[in-house]
């Protein structure tokens, strides 16, 4: 499955693993406080670092070259891994907020489904009623005659059985052990599938679920960044997208994403908010895997070969000195944009965006 550990002995021993391990987060419990154990980072490649040096004509490390290709900023290669292209800062600062704002507000909105789908069906503005303090309830400990008839008109898939109602106000002390704030649940949420909605227990899409087109907007940016991986002549078609939600601790295990056609397409993969530590690996679980970071704004073009190639997120740094998310500060300022900031400045959003057939 997508984003669970692999935990057999067997796993525990394979390269990609122990990369895992080695930059997982671990706490050590002191007598007052949680302390992140520290880890050797050292071997972390830093695109940011690497686009200063090309920006100062200073020689690239040893393995990764620039593509020559017209674009507006500089994309990194590896050597070793072909078809996988890195593009430090891809994304301005207003679209960093752009898409950080309807990953949280319009993304998870029905009919695309998010991993609270299994639990509580469709669930309408998640994030604004964790923003209004929220609380979630059944449907038909509160209406029930209204319930039925919603079920009586419509399939499963599109009743509501859960809706947020007001802490004080619609909640009832009998439903109040039933509820949950929508607050946890925004804190809980890890992903939502935009477009071609993925059907995770059958590792496939499933084009008969209902969806809507990948937003016009999210479109165009994903064309012109996968356009230097792009066959020569061919435009990227948009088709699907999974965006991942990151909160302190979490990782996404090591996986191939290996359910569309035709590899030849890339997938544009783009990051938002705090810093992580991504891992490509090669095709077998036993090729070690090149470590690098990931800030908002860097994009990953995974093509050809390299879709091949084992990848994930082992960590994400939400501690202020390393989540490197300052220049988003000023960018959340009016009343809404509160909740943004507080949401992002301890989790990550990935977006990847893929042409299914
Ligand atoms: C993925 O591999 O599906 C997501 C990678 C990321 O979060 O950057």
């Amino acid at each position: 499955m997508y984003r669970s550990e692999v935990t057999t002995d067997e796993s525990e021993r394979t390269a990609f693993r122990k990369a895992e391990k080695k930059y997982k987060i671990y706490y050590d419990n002191t007598k007052k406080k949680k302390v992140t154990r520290p880890v050797d980072l050292s071997e972390v490649i830093d695109f940011k670092s690497i686009l200063d040096d090309y920006n100062c004509n200073i020689e690239l490390n040893d393995g990764v070259s620039v593509l020559n290709r017209d674009f507006d900023r500089p994309i990194f290669c590896l050597e070793s891994r072909p078809g996988f292209y890195f593009i430090p800062g891809a994304l301005s600062i207003e679209e960093q907020r752009q898409w950080i704002r309807e990953s949280l507000a319009s993304f998870p909105q029905p009919p695309n489904r998010t991993n609270h789908n299994a639990i509580y069906g469709p669930i309408e503005d998640l994030f604004v009623s964790a923003k209004e303090r929220r609380v979630l309830v059944e449907v038909e400990r509160l209406q029930d005659d209204v319930c039925s008839e919603v079920n009586a008109l419509q399939s499963d898939v599109c009743a509501p059985r859960y809706k947020f109602v007001e802490e004080h106000g619609e909640l009832r002390s009998k439903d109040a052990c039933k509820s949950v704030p929508a607050s946890v649940l925004l804190r809980k949420l890890r992903w939502s599938t935009l477009g071609l909605q993925f059907d995770w227990s059958k590792r496939s899409y499933n084009i008969s679920l209902p969806h809507k087109k990948i937003p016009d907007a999210l479109c165009q940016l994903a064309k012109r960044m996968a356009a230097p991986a792009m066959p020569c002549g061919e435009e990227f078609l948009p088709e699907a997208a999974i965006v991942n939600y990151f909160g302190s601790g979490d990782m996404l295990g090591g996986h191939l994403d290996d359910m569309e056609k035709d590899w030849s397409k890339p997938i544009v993969s783009m990051s938002l908010g705090c810093k992580a530590i991504f891992l490509l690996g090669g095709k077998s679980r036993e090729d070690t895997p090149i470590a690098m970071f990931l800030r908002s704004g860097d994009a990953v073009l995974m093509a050809g070969e390299a879709r091949e190639c084992f990848h994930g997120v082992p960590r994400i740094f939400t501690d202020a000195e390393n989540a490197d998310i300052s220049h988003l500060e000023s960018q959340f300022t009016q009343e809404d944009g509160h909740a943004y900031l507080d949401y992002i400045r301890t989790s990550r959003i990935n977006i990847n965006i893929r042409q299914v057939f």
